[in-house]
């Protein structure tokens, strides 16, 4: 593991150490609703290498983005990225320091989506250590909503699409206040407009794309959000994590 520094705000404190490293992120008041989401990017605001994350994780980002998965509660990735990235069944490798902290072995796993495309029979369901939830929303064709019944958990939270508040209220109630998200850019682009997000963890890798490659947030509204810089770190091969929550 790759020793990280934190560089603001100071004085600063490095380690290589996975609990200290989650302990940077870990919120004071865990009862408390808090929606965090998590990117990586190129230095040129480009979040994919040939339409995938992968070609930009670093050693620090795949750190802090196990630490963040780690500290959650429930982890909510949208069906693009599902797809786009062949998620496989959520589990987390780092089940004794989630037992340490007082957490379940597994954070639930939390997919969004409108159409349902979602195969019932993918060891997503078929293997999770614990039941998905499917957050969708009242317009979703009934008869995938009934299939996916049988293996997921599905929520319904708002009328034509998800929307933030009743997402956030809907996995509050199920006891999952600490909710954190792997994206997409569509998803995080919603959760924006809505108000609904508390937190933004943001890899800078040490690269650039160019090309066609979107950037964090998608859609087709301009959206104006002042951010707060929570902390810096940085990492020896230029990797910066920058940690920024609701200003
Ligand atoms: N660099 C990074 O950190 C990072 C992180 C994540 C993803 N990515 C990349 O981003 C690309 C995917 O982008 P994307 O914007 O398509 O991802 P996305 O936001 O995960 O997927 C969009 C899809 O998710 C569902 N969805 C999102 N918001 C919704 C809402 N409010 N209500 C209902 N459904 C909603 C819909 O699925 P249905 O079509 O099923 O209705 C929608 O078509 C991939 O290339 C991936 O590799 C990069």
């Amino acid at each position: 593991m790759s020793e990280l520094t934190r560089v603001w705000p100071m004085p600063g404190e490095s380690s290589s150490d996975s609990m200290a490293i989650a302990d940077w992120y870990a919120v004071e008041d865990r009862s408390q609703p808090w929606l965090r989401m998590n990117f990586v990017t190129s230095a040129d605001g480009g979040v994919t290498v040939d339409g995938l994350s992968g070609g930009l994780g670093t050693d620090a980002d795949h750190t802090v983005f196990d630490a963040l998965r780690t500290l959650a509660d429930v982890i909510i990735v949208g069906a693009g990225t599902i797809r786009a990235e062949g998620y496989g069944p959520m589990r987390v490798d780092a089940v004794e320091e989630r037992i340490a902290r007082g957490l379940p072995e597994q954070p639930v796993f939390a997919i969004v989506s409108h159409r349902l495309d979602l195969d019932p029979e993918s060891a997503i369901f078929t293997e999770a250590p614990v039941r998905p939830i499917v957050l969708t929303c009242d317009a979703a064709d009934a008869g995938r909503r009934a299939r996916l019944s049988d293996v997921a958990d599905v929520l319904e939270c708002g009328a034509e699409r998800v929307e933030g508040a009743a997402m956030r209220a809907a996995l509050a109630a199920r006891g999952l206040p600490q909710m954190h998200s792997e994206g997409g850019p569509h998803l995080f682009g919603d959760l924006v407009r809505d108000d609904a997000v508390d937190e933004l963890c943001l890899t800078v890798s040490p690269t650039l794309v160019g090309g066609a490659a979107t950037r964090i947030l998608a859609g087709d509204d301009q959206t104006l959000r002042s951010l707060s810089l929570a902390h810096v770190v940085a990492a020896g091969d230029g990797t910066l994590l920058l940690r920024y929550v609701r200003a």
